[in-house]
């Protein structure tokens, strides 16, 4: 159960995709806290995809792809077959300005919708949920990819039930190419697969625990498991040479928020170079010890082996940080006290646990070791405000997560935005709140500045404005924590035809389901 994608893979009749054996699940209902502590990992090898199966890259042509959403007992997965390979969840791979063709079939009891995270689409192709597609029924989404070379993901949208196809694996990444992306490949000598390393995080509970079915604490919270996983491996290992990688990440996490940072096995940390964020390459990679990643976000970075030598060991961890999760579940259940002291089950740590992630064992000899180039790309001028600030409230009141004091209803009028103009927004978290991720569909934004923000944040503030590394780039997700206040920038040129209906909503996905959740007109 705890390995979505390759149960597929493994029923997909693809033979070099999982090891012939796995470590047998750990003892339903008896989950000790002790399986989330770090003793014991690094003893499953890091899973790559090959040719075809579970995350394979799928270079998309000009012929339409049928990709089938499909259950196998508690998994979900898209499959695919292309020049008589077969795909489960692909990494689709596609160029800047060439076309999406993909038939979603739902072969699902449920109906499902297929969101573009991240990309520039309309109303149609957005899969926001509002017209979801219906068991045995078809869709077909086509659209121009308009985005910058990136790494961006393709998830469900059904509303109410977003977190729970997610959670059961229903997504995949998607590549979008240009030629910085290919210009920085050559630079550095990358080779998908080899030396370019996508890597997507998720947190998950063992055994029966992990059926996905959120107690009252996790609607309200969010889902937290205790056993992370990268690419559906359990705390991987993975052995490099001694030489700079590059790693593309995603967070797919339900609600956990890493704190990504590397250290050697003596506890020294390893510093890496930020060189992308959910929008593609920064301009100019940025040296970072640490960096926030909550769901949906994306992160692209450059870590350099060579200084290690051969035998040494780098881990992949998520530093402790406070959680802040500060909301009364009084509201909700009068007898349920203080969330941020909610019984957890025990097979679910909090935000903010410490955990490590995956072991990079370094092996070989010195080869040539590309330096890194010191322009990346260039990014869109920041909008230039035209007006006031949008104010958007995050808060939590009679037992629901709110938007402006609103509660999503597909039915209710949006807030109306002028196609063609820039606008800044203004996303103000209550003190009495916790983290939100906040994702607007169909438009890259900017961070302008932050304000009020936690103490930990100080650490990872960059310049005067409060912003930290991952805010300098394009962005279609940011972090918003208690009583602070992030302002972004939204250029509302769209290429599309009329009124456009986009969302806006937290990334959490037990609080998108609940409702924390806006409809935004575009026309
Ligand atoms: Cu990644 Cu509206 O979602
Ligand atoms: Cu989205
Ligand atoms: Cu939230």
């Amino acid at each position: 159960m705890r390995r979505r994608w390759l149960q597929f893979a493994a029923a997909g009749a693809a033979t070099s995709l999982a090891p012939a054996s796995w470590p047998a699940d750990p003892t339903p209902g008896v989950v000790a806290l002790d399986l989330c502590a770090s003793e014991g990992a690094f003893v499953q090898s890091l899973y790559i995809p090959g040719g075809e199966g579970a995350q394979a890259r799928l270079a998309l042509g000009s012929e339409r792809l049928t990709m089938r959403a499909v259950a196998q007992s508690d998994a979900l997965a898209f499959t695919a077959t292309a020049s008589g390979r077969r795909f489960t969840n692909p990494t689709l791979v596609v160029d800047e300005g060439s076309t999406i063709a993909v038939d979603v079939v739902n072969d699902l009891p449920e109906p499902t919708a297929t969101h573009w995270h991240g990309l520039t689409v309309d109303t149609r192709n957005d899969g926001n949920g509002e017209a979801p597609i219906m068991p045995g029924e078809r869709f077909g989404y086509g659209f121009t990819v308009r985005n910058r070379g990136g790494l961006y993901w393709y998830h469900p949208h059904p509303h109410g039930a977003t977190a729970s196809q997610v959670h059961r694996g229903l997504f995949g990444l998607l590549e979008v190419d240009d030629d910085d992306q290919r210009a920085l490949r050559r630079a550095l000598d990358l080779t998908p697969g080899a030396t370019e390393l996508s890597l997507v995080l998720q947190d998950r509970r063992a055994g029966d625990a992990d059926r996905y079915a959120p107690a009252p604490e996790d609607e309200l919270l969010g889902w937290y498991g205790c056993l992370p996983h990268v690419n559906g491996v359990l705390r991987p290992f993975h052995q490099v040479a001694p030489r700079r990688y590059r790693l593309r990440i995603l967070n797919a996490a339900n609600a956990r928020t890493f704190r990504l940072a590397f250290r050697r096995d003596n506890g020294t940390p390893v510093p890496f170079a930020l060189i992308g964020t959910d929008g593609g390459l920064l301009e100019a990679p940025v040296q970072c010890n640490e960096v926030l990643l909550s769901p949906a976000e994306r992160i692209d970075l450059v870590i350099d082996f060579a200084p290690v030598g051969q035998g040494g060991f780098v881990i992949m961890e998520s530093r402790a940080f406070a959680p802040m999760h500060d909301v009364r579940t009084a509201s909700v259940r009068a007898d349920a006290g203080d969330a941020s002291h909610a019984h957890r089950p025990a097979h679910a740590i909090a935000d903010g646990a410490p955990l490590d992630l995956l072991q990079f064992r370094v092996r070989g000899s010195r080869s040539p070791n590309p330096p890194l180039p010191k322009r990346l790309s260039r990014l869109p001028a920041m909008p230039a405000s035209t007006g006031d600030d949008r104010p958007l409230r995050l808060s939590f009141a009679k037992g629901r997560w709110r938007i402006n004091d609103r509660v999503y209803d597909m039915r209710a009028a949006p807030i109306e935005v002028a196609r063609g103009g820039s606008e800044t927004w203004l996303l103000r978290n209550y003190h009495t709140s916790a983290p939100h991720a906040m994702h607007l569909h169909g438009f890259q934004f900017r961070v302008v500045e932050r304000e009020t923000s936690p103490d930990q944040l100080a650490p990872l503030a960059i310049g005067s404005n409060g912003r930290v590394a991952t805010d300098l780039g394009l962005k279609d997700t940011v972090l918003v924590w208690p009583g602070e206040s992030v302002r972004i920038a939204i250029d509302f040129r769209t290429p599309f035809v009329g009124p456009q209906i986009y969302l806006l909503h937290c990334h959490n996905l037990e609080h998108e389901d609940a409702g924390m959740m806006l409809r935004v007109k575009v026309d």
